[in-house]
């Protein structure tokens, strides 16, 4: 693919909200401080009053329409790609990412970069990691602090970078990697202010410089993946070949046409797995631990489980952890022409959304959906197809997710050993930040002594 064109769509003009489904009637701006208070209460609510489906805005986006249903929001998911384009519904996301990321593209190009990138994340591939994992996981719980309360997200959040740092890039040279651990995590959280706030991103509040600070962060690591992908293609072929690594798997990739992915398109690769695998996987191990700890019988199971023990009991806790509190709450398409889902008929330009939160909190779809229960997942009753979708779906179906459900059971059956209880017992306030669902008060855990 040549690296000179611009291979994004073009977004279609943004359809009268008189075409659409009715829904709130707040400023944009007060819709999106509404979502990131009470994400999944605020979806509840507007589905009670206004029924499946209603009409959001948020800044940054055009009008969207929110689908809960596991039929109707199939469709959406499923979507014929060059009509149903995800890549438009991200494209706030490519300041961070790119015009090459798999996240922002459409089309063909994006089927022709999800060729390049799925083969590293084929299968059992990955599993080669899962001892490497769990050293790291039981190194981080040994440096736990005693009797003093600590944010087990920070931890998490350093946890999953080092995997990152390890699966993703292979980065041997300590200098860099270190440069990489600092410079990562403020590169995250500026990057989902200017995402979040969209627009408003680019004023000033005094010292507050949303865009800035996050151009500043985004350069700086900019020139790091750059300098670690023109080292890479300096490794000789047969050394590369016999690295695992997923950097090194597509430095040696080639497009249909024979031509390597060029640095633009690595770089942009690279930071879209850091983007979309890190803070994901920590935030998803981080309501873990939340949820374990206030459900002491499924903790005792887990930790009966041991290192390989229970498989099946292990994943369906793995798979109620992501129902309850699902990291990605929706996803999104923006359609480039007139399509009709269920019953009715919605205009070009119309982003529709699969509310995946809403989904995993519908009644009809989990009875006492706010109840964690990992025997729903082990045959007590049957989940419908896309009542389940955390990793959203379709062609454009997480390629991480079987090998972040692996990192997410390696880690958990590592950590449940830990003597560690909750700060508080008052329930974790669950708020959105950027295109996640994260603990408010990001779960202060005490470590006892034993
Ligand atoms: C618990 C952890 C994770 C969750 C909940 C999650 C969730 C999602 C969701 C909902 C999507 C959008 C799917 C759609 O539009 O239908 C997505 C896409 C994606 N995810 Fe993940 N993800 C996780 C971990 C990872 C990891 C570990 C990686 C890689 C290291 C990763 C890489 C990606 C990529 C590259 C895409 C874009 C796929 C495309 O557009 O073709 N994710 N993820």
């Amino acid at each position: 693919m040549s690296t000179t064109i611009d291979p994004t769509v073009a977004a279609p003009p943004e359809p009268p909200l008189s075409e659409l489904p009715p829904g709130s009637r707040l400023p944009p701006l007060a819709q999106v401080a509404m979502i990131a208070r009470s994400p999944i209460g605020s979806a509840l609510k507007l589905h009670a009053r206004y029924g499946e489906p209603f009409t959001m805005r948020v800044p940054g986006f055009g009008p969207s329409v929110v689908f809960s249903s596991p039929q109707l929001v199939r469709q959406v998911v499923t979507g014929r790609p060059d009509v149903f384009h995800a890549g438009l519904a991200n494209r706030p996301l490519s300041a961070v990412l790119g015009r090459w990321s798999l996240l922002t593209l459409d089309g063909r190009p994006h089927l022709q970069q999800r060729k390049l990138l799925l083969p590293p994340f084929h299968g059992e591939r990955l599993r080669a990691y899962g001892e490497l994992i769990r050293e790291l996981s039981e190194r981080e719980a040994a440096i736990w602090p005693l009797d003093t309360p600590f944010r087990v997200d920070e931890r998490m959040q350093r946890l999953t970078l080092e995997v990152i740092l390890e699966v993703v890039f292979g980065i041997s040279d300590e200098t860099r990697k270190d440069a990489l651990r600092r410079l990562l995590p403020p590169l995250v959280e500026s990057s989902r202010h200017v995402v979040f706030w969209g627009k408003a991103a680019n004023f000033d509040f005094g010292p507050i410089r949303l865009r800035e600070t996050f151009e500043r962060r985004r350069d700086a690591v900019d020139e790091l993946l750059l300098a670690e992908i023109h080292d890479r293609r300096r490794v000789p072929a047969e050394s590369l070949a016999a690295r695992t690594d997923i950097l090194s798997m597509l430095v040696g990739a080639t497009h249909e046409d024979g031509s390597p992915m060029g640095d633009g398109e690595l770089r942009d690769e690279l930071m879209t797995l850091v983007m979309a695998g890190h803070e994901t996987t920590a935030t998803a191990l981080t309501w873990a631990i939340d949820l374990l700890l206030r459900n002491p019988v499924v903790l005792a199971r887990m930790r009966a489980a041991g290192p390989d023990g229970d498989d099946d009991y292990v994943n369906a806790v793995c798979q109620e952890i992501l129902r309850i509190r699902p990291v990605v709450p929706f996803v999104g398409r923006v359609i480039t022409e007139p399509v009709v889902i269920g019953d009715r008929q919605y205009p070009t330009g119309v982003g529709l959304i699969a509310s995946i939160g809403l989904t995993h909190h519908r009644e009809d779809v989990f009875p006492s959906p706010g109840v964690f229960r990992p025997e729903r997942f082990l045959g007590e009753s049957e989940v419908p197809s896309y009542g389940w979708l955390p990793f959203g779906g379709g062609v454009r179906r997480c390629i991480g997710a079987s090998f972040a459900q692996f990192e997410l059971a390696t880690i958990l059956r590592v950590l449940v050993r830990s003597p560690v209880r909750l700060a508080n017992r008052r329930p974790e306030p669950i708020r959105a930040t950027g295109v996640t669902l994260v603990p408010g008060r990001g779960v202060k855990l005490v470590r006892e002594r034993v």
